[in-house]
């Protein structure tokens, strides 16, 4: 508790009330507003631009600065110097694993690294072209069937069992959902390789034949999971919180969060991003697509500018570029014609009044669907990945908060409609 307090009060009314100031270990302290309703009023935050939805110690942003850390570490040591795994046993434990818990933790996820059978069953029952998003949302939330008499959110155990096959289950639904997606076999998961390598291998092998897979494909892989495993309170992970917070199945929550996360306005800009660069096709028609995403007349968005948070460089985006860099030049794609047409738009863009006014910088999608274009991923499995790389974020999240005290989330309203009236007759 901070010693600061906000005295809120009526004008012209003698009544004031007392709201605590709770101080926080970084970034903003936060008023607590619990007695607010003693005004007769609530506050009103539509889109929740200010407000602090739950206490957290995952992970920390500092828009301004452009800082992101995961129980204290910055993102670019972690990508740098750590792996997706390893990520995920910080996100989960709160501390980095000692040797022999890092080679633990790798056994347990390999232990859960397959599917049940009905999983094919339940894919044919989708048309070939069906988007991966919508085959991924469903498929985990027919996860709830298989282990829901099992899982009791009450139960510690069972909160980590969930993590545990949620983590090792999640690219083996992905790579199901492009094989599908793509008419092609499915491969069977591998013990044999790292995580990020049976990812590779799932999505381009073949049943027969082991994908041929460079280490640094794998490597620019594990970071992609890396970069995008958590993000404090945005708008999935939040959903899986409110979801969660009625005690809901895990695998229904995390099925809510990703289709939260399907939208072109949150995970699904990677995808967006990408057509926008094939719809701009030329670096000469940048300035017709700059001009559009100005007009307010128009609904057009510079699609991987910008966020709720960062009002400075995201420092996924940086590492997301080097990765990409290195993608391209392992595959002789230097030259590739929509790098070229991206870094340009960058660079016009961080030059572009409009855009340095609004603290519009490239973010964590701007990059990341071109490195996955490259590797061979289709555009429409690129929030697919994301949503797999960010599925630890999300229980981490969910347990984080049943690990303590909580209330089922349930926001008021600003009422803008009818006052009472009767039914004719
Ligand atoms: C992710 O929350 C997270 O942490 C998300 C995420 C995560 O890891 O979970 O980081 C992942 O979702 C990244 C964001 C991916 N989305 C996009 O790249 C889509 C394009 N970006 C925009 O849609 C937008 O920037 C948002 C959605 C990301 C943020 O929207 P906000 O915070 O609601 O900002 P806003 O819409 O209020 O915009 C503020 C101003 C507006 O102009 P004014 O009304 O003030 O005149 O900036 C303008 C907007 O029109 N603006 C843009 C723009 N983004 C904002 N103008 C042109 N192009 C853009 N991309």
């Amino acid at each position: 508790m901070s010693n600061k307090k906000y005295h809120l009060s009526e004008e012209g009314s003698e009544t004031s009330i007392e709201l605590p100031v709770l101080s926080s270990t970084l970034g903003q302290d936060v008023i607590d507003i619990a007695r607010v309703p003693e005004t007769g009023c609530f506050t009103f935050d539509p889109g929740f631009g200010a407000t602090a939805s739950c206490e957290s110690a995952i992970t920390f942003i500092d828009g301004g600065k452009g800082v992101l850390l995961h129980r204290g570490y910055p993102i670019e040591q972690l990508a740098d110097k750590s792996d997706f795994l390893e990520t995920c046993y910080l996100l989960i434990n709160g501390e980095l694993p000692s040797p022999s818990e890092k080679e633990a933790f790798e056994s347990t996820i390999k232990a859960h690294n397959h599917v049940e059978n009905s999983v094919e069953q339940f894919m044919s029952g989708f048309s070939q072209g069906a988007h991966p998003m919508a085959m991924l949302c469903s498929l985990v939330a027919a996860m709830s069937a298989t282990y829901h008499e099992t899982t009791d959110v009450s139960n510690a155990d069972d909160r980590i069992l969930t993590i545990h096959r949620l983590i090792a289950k999640m690219p083996i639904l992905a790579a199901m959902c492009h094989k599908h997606f793509t008419g092609q076999p499915y491969v069977a998961p591998s013990d044999d390789l790292s995580y990020s390598e049976n990812f590779l291998n799932m999505m381009f092998g073949a049943p027969d034949k082991e994908a041929d897979i460079s280490p640094v494909l794998a490597k620019a892989m594990d970071v992609i999971f890396l970069l995008h495993a958590d993000h404090e309170q945005n708008a999935s992970t939040s959903t899986v919180r409110l979801s969660g917070s009625s005690g809901a199945n895990p695998y229904a929550c995390i099925a809510s969060g990703i289709a939260a996360l399907w939208g072109p306005a949150h995970g699904g800009a990677n995808q967006a991003v990408l057509e926008m660069l094939e719809e701009i096709g030329d670096e000469k028609h940048i300035d017709e697509f700059i001009l559009r995403a100005k007009d307010k007349e128009d609904s057009f968005r510079l699609m991987g500018f910008g966020h709720r948070v960062y009002k400075n460089f995201d420092p996924r985006a940086k590492v997301m570029k080097e990765s990409c860099d290195e993608v391209l030049k392992e595959l002789g794609l230097e030259n590739d014609p929509l790098l070229k047409i991206a870094k340009r738009l960058e660079q016009i863009a961080l030059e572009d009044e409009y855009f340095v006014e609004k603290k519009l910088y490239p973010n964590v999608d701007f990059y990341s669907g071109i490195i996955m274009k490259a590797i061979g991923i289709s555009p429409e499995m690129f929030t697919v990945i994301f949503a797999t790389g960010r599925t630890v974020g999300w229980i981490s999240h969910w347990n984080e908060m049943l690990s303590n005290p909580y209330r089922i989330g349930r926001p008021r309203q600003r009422y803008t409609g009818y006052t009472k009236r009767d039914y004719p007759g």
